[in-house]
């Protein structure tokens, strides 16, 4: 039987080792993403009919608070709600907005295909291939990843159509 001490002393060793590979691995730890059946009822209907609702963690608070506050000129789009929804969606996405370090580096335009941590993750993939009729744009993350609508970016269910 294990005295106390040394219980003690294993569980603070495995848990050292437990937060070493969580460091080493935070892209596993982290691509599995809100799925859309867990969105805000308002978001799922406002913010995915013209591309998917993307999960609010990919960007932080207030990249998220000033397209909230511009949906009139949306990425060249007008995007606009009425004050009620906006507002409903905006509180739900300043609760569910990533914290992480990487989403809280710049992104020009408020983009989740700029952050730092996109171009890091897509950086073998060249400018032409985001540009194919299959493709369209970087923001179009479904077309390559299968179960990005379930949160799910692991490399097993990456394809790049031609
Ligand atoms: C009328 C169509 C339309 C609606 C509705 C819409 N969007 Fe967009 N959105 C666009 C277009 C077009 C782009 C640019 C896509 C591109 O560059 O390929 C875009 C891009 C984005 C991007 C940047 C994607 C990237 O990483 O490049 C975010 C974030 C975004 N939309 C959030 C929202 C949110 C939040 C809502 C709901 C409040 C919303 N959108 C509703 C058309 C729309
Ligand atoms: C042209 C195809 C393509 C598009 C479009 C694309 N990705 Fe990727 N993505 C990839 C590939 C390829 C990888 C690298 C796969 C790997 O080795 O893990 C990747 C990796 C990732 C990873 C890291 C997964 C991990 O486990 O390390 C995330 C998260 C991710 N993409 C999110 C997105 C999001 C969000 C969008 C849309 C804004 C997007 N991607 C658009 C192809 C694409």
């Amino acid at each position: 039987m294990m005295n106390r001490q040394r219980y003690l002393w294993t569980a603070a060793l495995v848990a050292g080792v437990v937060s070493v590979v969580s460091w080493a691995y935070p892209a596993h730890a982290d691509s599995r993403m809100l799925s859309k059946a867990q969105m805000l009822p308002a978001y799922q209907q406002e913010c995915a009919s013209c591309h998917m609702a993307y999960s609010p963690e990919f960007l932080s608070k207030p990249a998220w608070n000033r397209i909230m506050q511009r949906l009139d000129k949306h990425y060249g789009t007008d995007a606009s709600l009425d004050a009620a929804t906006v507002k409903e969606i905006s509180n739900w996405l300043a609760q569910h907005g990533g914290s992480y370090k990487r989403v809280t580096e710049s992104s020009p335009e408020d983009r989740l295909s700029t952050t730092p941590w996109f171009v890091r993750k897509h950086r073998e993939i060249s400018p032409s291939v985001f540009q194919r009729a299959s493709i369209k744009s970087a923001a179009n993350c479904t077309a390559c990843h299968m179960k990005a609508e379930q949160g799910n970016y692991d490399e097993d269910f990456v394809r790049i159509p031609r």
